[in-house]
């Protein structure tokens, strides 16, 4: 073989084995687990101070020494932790996201726990989905996801546990974004646990607000409105939102809760939501839209995937929003970027003339 030759296969080779390379950083298993334990046991917390030996930290954790250094040094060879001689182990940037006092915290999210357990059975029912069209979840237990949070507290408190530190910094953006009048009575359907509303009436104190959601979700709320030093602007109403939702706002917000549905219950939904409101009353969707850009789209095809999988809802276009808006009698106005990945979409009541 000529020189030109010998160095064009050895590119494709070499071509080839870092495909491989990252394929195989794609699909493995392993890394995940160690990082979640870690997490678990809170080992990022115990670190705060500075670096410690490995037996100081198992001490804290209450881990088996030798465990957690072989777990320690992997993660370490990964630039999750990093390690120094005598066995000591710091923080990184990466293990700062670990712990559970940064706002934004990946810790809650990460936790092996009952949650994770049922998930990775659901993911694992991936091929049922591709062939049949039918969500894993719904083969393994039926129903929708939000089933389990209606039926017990300690299912919903865990579930809102794992979205809190998603939901900590855009409503600010919300804010500055929409504007909200003076006297504006909020009204957040499917609003979870109140971080998100309560935030909202944190930054304007001049709102008031009505936190709608399952009952039992509801029950998980006052903690939260209170630790925002918003309980006293913020009335709490458990129900069904599929019957109906309260009347008298002059803001209804829906965040990520289209997502969660189909489209015959989105729609239903909203017709609820329209039922409710005025004329000159106005609705906030926020939610990851797919296809804006590059960025966003990576997020919501992500998301996408995931509710294929374990839910029944999935993300939606511009366009595929504004349809449904419309069928369910609506129009919708602005579309305005939140932050990386988020938008929120403005729509009224359609009107007579509309
Ligand atoms: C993905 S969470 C979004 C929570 C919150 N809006 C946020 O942005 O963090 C969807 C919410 O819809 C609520 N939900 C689901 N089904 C509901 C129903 N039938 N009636 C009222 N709320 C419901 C869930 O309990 C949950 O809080």
């Amino acid at each position: 073989m000529n020189a030109p030759a010998q160095q064009k296969m050895k590119i494709a080779s070499g071509e080839r084995d870092s495909a491989r390379a990252k394929l195989s950083e794609l699909t493995q298993l392993l890394l995940p687990f160690a990082i979640r334990g870690l997490a678990t046991l809170g080992v990022a917390d115990a670190l705060v101070g500075g670096p410690l030996p490995v037996d100081a930290i198992a001490k804290t954790v209450g881990a088996d020494t030798d465990a957690l250094y072989r777990t320690l040094r992997y993660t370490a060879s990964r630039g999750v932790f990093v390690e120094f001689p005598g066995r000591v182990f710091a923080l990184t940037s990466l293990a700062n996201w670990l712990r559970e006092d940064v706002p934004g915290s990946m810790r809650p999210r990460l936790m092996i726990d009952d949650g994770l357990v049922n998930r990775l059975q659901v993911f694992s029912e991936v091929v049922h989905t591709l062939r049949t069209g039918e969500s894993a979840y719904q083969k393994i237990r039926g129903g929708s996801p939000f089933d389990a949070s209606a039926a017990d507290r300690e299912t919903a408190a865990r579930f809102h546990r794992q979205l809190r530190p998603g939901t900590q910094t855009w409503p600010e953006a919300l804010v500055e974004v929409t504007g909200f009048a003076a006297g504006t009575k909020v009204v957040d359907v499917g609003g979870g646990t109140g971080t998100v509303l309560g935030t909202i009436l944190s930054r304007e104190p001049a709102l008031t607000g009505v936190l709608f959601d399952q009952p039992p979700v509801i029950e998980e709320a006052a903690a939260v409105l209170d630790s925002l030093g918003v309980a006293d602007r913020c009335e709490t109403t458990g129900g069904d939102m599929f019957q109906g939702v309260p009347a008298g706002g002059d803001t209804y917000l829906l965040s990520f809760v289209l997502h969660d549905w189909p489209d015959d219950q989105a729609g239903a939904l909203l017709a609820n939501v329209r039922a409710a409101m005025a004329d000159d009353a106005r609705l906030l969707i926020v939610e990851a839209l797919i296809g804006d850009d590059e960025e966003r789209a990576a997020q919501a095809v992500q998301q996408d995937f995931m509710m294929m999988l374990h839910g029944v809802g999935r993300e939606r276009t511009v366009t595929e929003h504004s349809e449904l808006l419309e069928r369910a009698g609506f129009v919708l106005g602005g579309v305005t970027p939140l932050g990386p990945g988020l938008s929120v979409l403005e729509a009224r009541r359609a009107l007579d003339g509309d």
